[in-house]
């Protein structure tokens, strides 16, 4: 990364980079910003990077697990992943880079504004501010760190003055980006455009910053700007000015529940129900009180009303646990299969070999297991019931599914029964494969609402670690 970083980095100091610098320059970035923040050029050419990388001795393989190039998707053609932008070179703290942004900056380009890194091993979306390893030191002097959207954003502010600003880089704030502020910052200022839904963003911004010990406040811009135009229009004073009378975080969300909801009996209920929302996401008895205490104030209510039942603070409704879970498409798909290799016997080889072997040890494979190993030793008269499999015995769901194979009889043609079931696996994995990424992401979200960093790593890795069922070992 470093190396391509210094390509990029040279490539806008020559002949060919002159209308990207010339460009930069119109849009207010200093000569020292472009300097400081390390911002190149990625020149048009199809492999002009890959080819600077591999006279270097870094092979394809690398490159690509870099994110820095890419195969196309018929034949073994490679590109760069940046191609004919401006690069915006993303650090950690160290600073080492981890990725990169490239903005387009040629008129009439159609493409993306952005194309950004890939996750790969090193960088991930979510996890880095854009600019840290630059504001630290002024967000440590200052005890304020100033959260912007965008690249641009947080490189004209320090352009301008503002250097303890810091980008989320376009997606919403993550407890992991929260979290790097924790031992920099007493204080975060989340700066958001006149035009930006701001109950939703501090509605997701306030358990972040509760649960890091970070005091927050909202800069919001006037009408039509976002940082970037502020500063150059009027200046970091300005800026600063805004700043010191930005209302603290709770504060304004509040008052954004208040704008959006009438001072009616069901207007009200709204407003308390958005606000359990966050208090679910707030653990600490303490802060959980302080905000209770500001909204019952605004309300004119008693705080009491916005206490939670104990059982509701991080559990699912508990309706919902207790209803029969309907059959998901993964469950399906099993059901299918399960079918199939009753009636179809010469199946179980491809089975055995393109599921079972590669397959993690869930409830669907123990099921597929049993059912193959029932099949196989006693082919004339299968014992398949549901109770001999190791089933849960509340899975309900799986053994209706058994039952049902079990009984089954319908046939394919038997010139159709490998392409059928090799289609019903290829299906199988798939559903599989979308169910347990849903399931990671829903464990990840929650605990990075929690700000449970170990757990996030703990679930980062294993959801990396999990075998990729979509690629087929094919038969033996
Ligand atoms: N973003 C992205 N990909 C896009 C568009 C936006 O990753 N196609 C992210 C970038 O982090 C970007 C941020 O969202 O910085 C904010 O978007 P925007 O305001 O459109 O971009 P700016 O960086 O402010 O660029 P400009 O001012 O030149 O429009
Ligand atoms: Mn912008």
């Amino acid at each position: 990364m470093k190396t391509a970083q210094e390509f990029y980095v040279a490539n806008l100091r020559t002949k060919e980079g002159q209308a990207a610098y010339a460009y930069l320059l119109d849009r207010g970035v200093s000569k020292d910003s472009i300097n400081s923040f390390g911002l190149g050029l990625a020149l048009p050419e199809w492999d002009r990077l890959a080819r600077y990388m591999e006279a270097k001795r870094f092979g394809k393989p690398l490159l690509l697990e870099a994110g820095l190039i890419r195969r196309a998707k018929t034949g073994d053609k490679y590109y760069d992943n940046f191609r004919n932008r401006i690069t915006f070179p993303i650090h950690d703290s160290f600073p080492r880079v981890l990725g990169f942004a490239a903005r387009t900056y040629v008129p009439g380009d159609e493409g993306a504004k952005y194309v950004n890194s890939p996750t790969t091993p090193i960088y991930e979306k979510g996890r880095q501010l854009y600019g840290f390893h630059l504001a630290r030191p002024h967000i440590k002097s200052g005890g304020v760190a100033f959260v912007v959207e965008g690249y641009l954003d947080a490189i004209t502010l320090h352009a301008g003055g503002v250097k303890a600003a810091v980008a989320a880089m376009g997606t919403a704030l993550t407890q992991t980006q929260v979290n790097s502020l924790k031992g920099t910052a007493k204080e975060v200022q989340l700066v958001f455009d006149a035009d930006q839904a701001g109950i939703e963003a501090s509605k997701r911004a306030l358990p972040l910053l509760y649960n890091a010990d970070l005091d927050g406040r909202v800069i919001s811009l006037p009408a039509g700007h976002d940082p970037d135009s502020f500063v150059r229009e009027y200046g970091s004073q300005a800026f600063y000015d805004l700043a010191d009378k930005a209302p603290d975080l709770a504060d304004y969300f509040i008052a954004r529940l208040l704008d959006t909801n009438a001072k009616t009996m069901t207007g009200q209920g709204r407003i308390v129900s958005e606000m359990k929302e966050v208090l679910r996401q707030v653990p600490d008895a303490v802060k959980g009180q302080f905000l209770r205490n500001k909204l019952a104030d605004r309300l004119g209510l008693s705080p009491e009303l916005l206490t939670l039942r104990e059982a509701e603070k991080f559990k699912r409704p508990p309706a919902a646990a207790n209803k029969p879970k309907p059959a998901d498409d993964y469950d399906r798909a099993a059901g299918e299969l399960l079918v199939f290799m009753m009636v179809h016997r010469e199946c179980l080889s491809l089975v055995d070999d393109w599921l079972i072997s590669v397959w993690p040890e869930d409830r669907t494979k123990i099921v597929l297991k049993g059912v193959a190993k029932a099949l196989k030793d006693n082919p004339d008269n299968p014992d398949v019931r549901p109770q001999g499999l190791g089933l849960d015995g509340d899975d309900h769901q799986m053994s209706a599914l058994v039952s049902r194979a079990a009984l089954s009889n319908r046939t394919y043609p038997a010139d159709q029964t490998m392409a059928k079931a090799k289609a019903m696996i290829v299906k199988l994995r798939d559903r599989g494969k979308k169910k347990k990424d849903e399931e990671f992401t829903k464990a990840i979200k929650l605990a990075e609402a929690m700000g449970d960093e170990e757990t996030v790593e703990k679930l980062l890795a294993a959801k990396r670690g999990q075998i990729d069922p979509a690629i087929p070992v094919g038969p033996r």
